[in-house]
This record gives structure tokens, C-alpha cells and sequence, in this order.
């Protein structure tokens, strides 16, 4: 078990599919994140319905939803690492915001976000992110500014073969935004 001064931090995944340059990078974070940072995967968000306010009235949150739910509870904060769809927030990461917005003690309040995208294009899923902070603003969470993490060209930025985060800037600038998050939660604690 993590001691009490180890920072608890839950990372989402906006995108499903194997290949993905998000996932890649979701697993380059433990190497390169403060010792006093614990990484663990967010429950799967492909795995809740799609919204509807009528399944809630019949049956209350599904169970799926209620393990995300404790999940981000328990997070000292969330890394939420997206792809961008259209220039704004995939339907799947959307749709788990909009579940967790709408459970009672809606476990957003508060808590530590920090942003990071990948994409093949030049801008590297920016504009996704600028949309995500004003979602993750109406439910109140606490977004750190910056640094910011856009991996642009990801194609070339990671191992073709073992997906490994090969591009040493990107590593770099991901190991100080992680820096930054710990400090960012830390103060929040305070
Ligand atoms: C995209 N892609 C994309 N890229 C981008 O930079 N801006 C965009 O607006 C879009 N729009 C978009 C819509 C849809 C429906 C798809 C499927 C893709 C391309 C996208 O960045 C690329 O497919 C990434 O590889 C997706 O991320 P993962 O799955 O590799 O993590």
C-alpha cells in the first residue's frame, strides 16, 4: 500500500483503440513521474452507456459508473490523456465526464487535473484540450495551467514497434508537467 505521503493519481485514456498513441503515452507516465507519484489506470470508460438520465431514475448509477466514481474519489488528482476528435473531446471521455457531473457529490469538486494529448498533426490535440478545460471547469475541478503536453507528429515521437515515448523533449516536458502536478496537488492540500 502507498505510505501516506505517496500522491494517489488516476489516469484516463481518451481513446479505445490498441494502437493508440494516448495509450502509448499513458504508459511512458511511471518512468518518468516523481518518486512520491502512484499511477494506476482508470476503470474503462468504453465500458459505461451511454448517458441517459432515464437509466439513472430506473436504476439508479450503473455499477460501471459507480466504480469510476470511487475511483476518482480515492485520486489525490487525474491525468487525462486524450486524443482529439473533430477539434474538441471524444464522444467516450466526454461521456464519462457527463456521467461523473451527475451523480450526487459529484467527485470532480475539487480535484487535481492535469491535461497531456497526442496526435499525428502539427498542433498535437490542442484544441481538444482547451474544450476539456472548460468542461472540467463547469464541474469544478482544479486544472493545472501549465506546463502543457501536446505531442504533436506523435508518429514520430514513439517506438513503431514497442511503443515506447522515444522523443527525449516530449520526455522531458511530460517529467516536468508530472513535477509540477505533485507540487499543484500538494499546495492544494495545504
Ligand atoms: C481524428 N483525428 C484528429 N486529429 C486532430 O489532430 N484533430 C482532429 O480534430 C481530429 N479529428 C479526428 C476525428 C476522428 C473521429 C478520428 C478517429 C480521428 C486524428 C487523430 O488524432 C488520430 O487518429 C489519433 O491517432 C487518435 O489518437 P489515438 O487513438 O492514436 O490515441
Amino acid at each position: 500500500m502507498a505510505d501516506a505521503t505517496t500522491l494517489n493519481v488516476l489516469v484516463f485514456c481518451g481513446s479505445l483503440r490498441k494502437g493508440s498513441f494516448n495509450r502509448m503515452l499513458t504508459r511512458a507516465l511511471p518512468a518518468l513521474a516523481p518518486a512520491d507519484m502512484t499511477l494506476t489506470d482508470a476503470p474503462p470508460i468504453g465500458a459505461l452507456p451511454l448517458y441517459n438520465a432515464d437509466i439513472q431514475t430506473a436504476s439508479g448509477d450503473p455499477p460501471e459508473v459507480t466504480a469510476l466514481v470511487n475511483a476518482v474519489r480515492a485520486a489525490d488528482g487525474l491525468i487525462i490523456v486524450s486524443p482529439e476528435y473533430n477539434w474538441s473531446i471524444p464522444g467516450v471521455m466526454k461521456n464519462a465526464i457527463d456521467w461523473l457531473s451527475r451523480v450526487k457529490d459529484q467527485p470532480f469538486l475539487d480535484k487535481p487535473v492535469a491535461l497531456q494529448s497526442a496526435a499525428p498533426g502539427l498542433l498535437g490535440g490542442a484544441r481538444m484540450q482547451y474544450h476539456m478545460r472548460q468542461s472540467l471547469t463547469s464541474v469544478e475541478a482544479l486544472i493545472l495551467i501549465r506546463p502543457e503536453v501536446f505531442v504533436n507528429l506523435a508518429a514520430k515521437k514513439f517506438d513503431e514497434k514497442t511503443g515506447e515515448l522515444t522523443d527525449q523533449p516530449t520526455r522531458d516536458i511530460v517529467k516536468q508537467q508530472l513535477e509540477a502536478f505533485a507540487k499543484f496537488i500538494r499546495k492544494l492540500k495545504e
